[in-house]
């Protein structure tokens, strides 16, 4: 198997913990190179399921090597809790979990400054998951985050949490729950983890080096997805990291030959969570009857998602900036029941129609999405698991998506247990 890259090409929520875990039975090591626990990605099978938040979806294979790279913002409480909960349910992690110690840490305090600063912004909200992340991030690129190995020093770890708490004075005075400003607890706190710390903690980027100098096979798992990407997304709605190809690279310390595949994740219509551009959003019955059938709800808040159509303006886009070479369309089983399903090929801004994304978002509402509008096959493609079951006008649906896109689509995804799949040829 190359080393491949599973990248959300929407606005999150793809279907990424499906395809990584399907695609992991095959590698050696999954590993996460960006966001934190803002990220729910489900697995199904059996009568289990399983949302993943900081843990690659690759957990679930026992035996396989998981890592989470210095990337990553890292929320201990969050991660043991899922270490403990997947360890309850058969499967334990021992030896087979690495974090890089160059990981910045998510702290109480991020939180807390998440939800107080993102109500702040009164209708400019960007209705973030309420993680830490932003905040996290903010700390990491100012030079006042506390990382992973720090938790190793004392003396370190006490300097560093002065220095950072020294900044956020207003937030702690508006802050309900002090303790999350509270020097002393935050300490004690961080180094009770420090035992149950020691055999993951590892050099992640030398650990890949020399797993792609053995020739292993590395599957990197993408949260969120491009159009969340904070330079390439919808800025400034958009996530905090670079949830597209090149955050892998910085976020891993590998450098870019060691990636041979990427695929982009792409639902067979559109979602998106919290606020922002979205330009095919359907907001009366059409994308209630997605919601309903595909089950929208955020896997990490239980908002309901927002959906529309699928926007293939915006998939042209994110394959080119990810460089996807295939994709994985997702949840084409929702559209069965439709008669009619519309695909955004252009915008109309300003009365000029343009196939391309805009640089410039800040008048959004007023792209007009034009559609084709291709005939519903309405009938169940729902489990099917090879081309030839499908009907004629969903495979007419997904030829249309190729031939827009200009790439290859190489799996499909008919329901949400593991078996419900399509591999096209080549692609096993
Ligand atoms: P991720 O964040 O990209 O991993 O995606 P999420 O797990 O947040 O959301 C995808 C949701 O769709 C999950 O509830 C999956 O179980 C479900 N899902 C994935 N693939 C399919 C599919 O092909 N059909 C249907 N109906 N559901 C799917
Ligand atoms: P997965 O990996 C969908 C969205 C939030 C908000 C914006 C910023 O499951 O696809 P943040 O907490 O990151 O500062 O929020 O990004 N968002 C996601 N939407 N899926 C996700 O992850 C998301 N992670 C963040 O809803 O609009
Ligand atoms: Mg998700």
């Amino acid at each position: 198997m190359p080393n491949i890259a599973v990248l959300g090409a929407q606005w999150g929520d793809e279907g990424k913990g499906k395809i990584v875990d399907l695609l992991a039975e095959k590698a050696d090591i999954i590993a996460r190179f960006q966001g934190g626990a803002n990220a729910g990605h489900t697995v199904v099978f059996g009568k289990e399921q399983f949302i993943l938040h900081l843990l690659p979806s690759g957990a679930l294979h026992p035996g396989k090597v998981c890592v989470i790279g210095n990337g990553v913002v890292v929320d201990l409480e969050q991660l043991f809790r899922e270490v403990e909960e997947l360890k309850a349910r058969g499967y334990d992690l021992t030896g087979r979990l690495f974090l890089s110690g160059k990981a910045n840490l998510v702290l109480p305090y991020h939180k807390m400054i998440d939800r107080l600063q993102d109500s702040d912004k009164g209708d400019e909200a960007l209705g973030t998951t309420s993680r830490g992340i932003g905040p996290a991030y903010v700390d990491k690129v100012n030079r006042l985050g506390i990382r992973v190995s720090d938790i190793f020093d004392r003396g370190t770890l006490e300097r560093k949490l002065n220095l950072t708490l020294s900044f956020k004075e207003d937030f702690a005075d508006r802050s309900e729950d002090k303790k999350a400003f509270d020097r002393d607890y935050l300490l004690n706190h961080l180094l009770s983890y420090k035992e149950r710390l020691i055999p993951l903690l590892c050099d992640t980027s030398t650990l890949l080096l020399e797993a792609i100098k053995e020739k292993k096979n590395i599957l990197f798992e993408g949260a969120q997805g491009a159009l969340l990407d904070v330079d390439f997304g919808t800025y400034p709605y958009t996530t905090s990291s670079n949830t597209s190809v090149g955050g892998i690279f910085t976020g891993l310390g590998i450098p870019p030959v060691a990636l041979h595949e990427t695929i982009g994740i792409a639902k067979a219509y559109n979602t998106r969570v919290g606020n922002g551009p979205f330009p095919t959003e359907e907001t009366g019955q059409i994308g209630e009857g997605l919601r309903k059938r595909g089950n929208e709800f955020g896997a990490t808040t239980g908002r309901p998602r927002r959906c529309g159509w699928l926007d293939l303006v915006a998939l042209k886009y994110t394959t080119r900036i990810n460089g996807a070479n295939k994709l994985a369309l997702t949840k084409l089983d929702v559209l069965d029941e439709f008669s009619e399903i519309n695909v955004c090929i252009s915008y109309q801004i300003n009365g000029i129609q343009t196939d391309r994304f805009p640089e410039d978002l800040s008048c959004w509402e007023n792209f007009k999405p034009l559609y084709q509008s291709l005939p519903g096959w309405q009938s169940q493609t729902s489990g099917l698991t090879s081309w030839e079951e499908l009907p004629q006008k969903a495979k007419a649906y997904v030829s249309f998506i190729e031939d827009l896109v200009g790439v290859k689509v190489g799996l499909i995804s008919t329901g949400v247990a593991r078996r419900e799949i399509i591999y096209r040829k080549g692609n096993r």
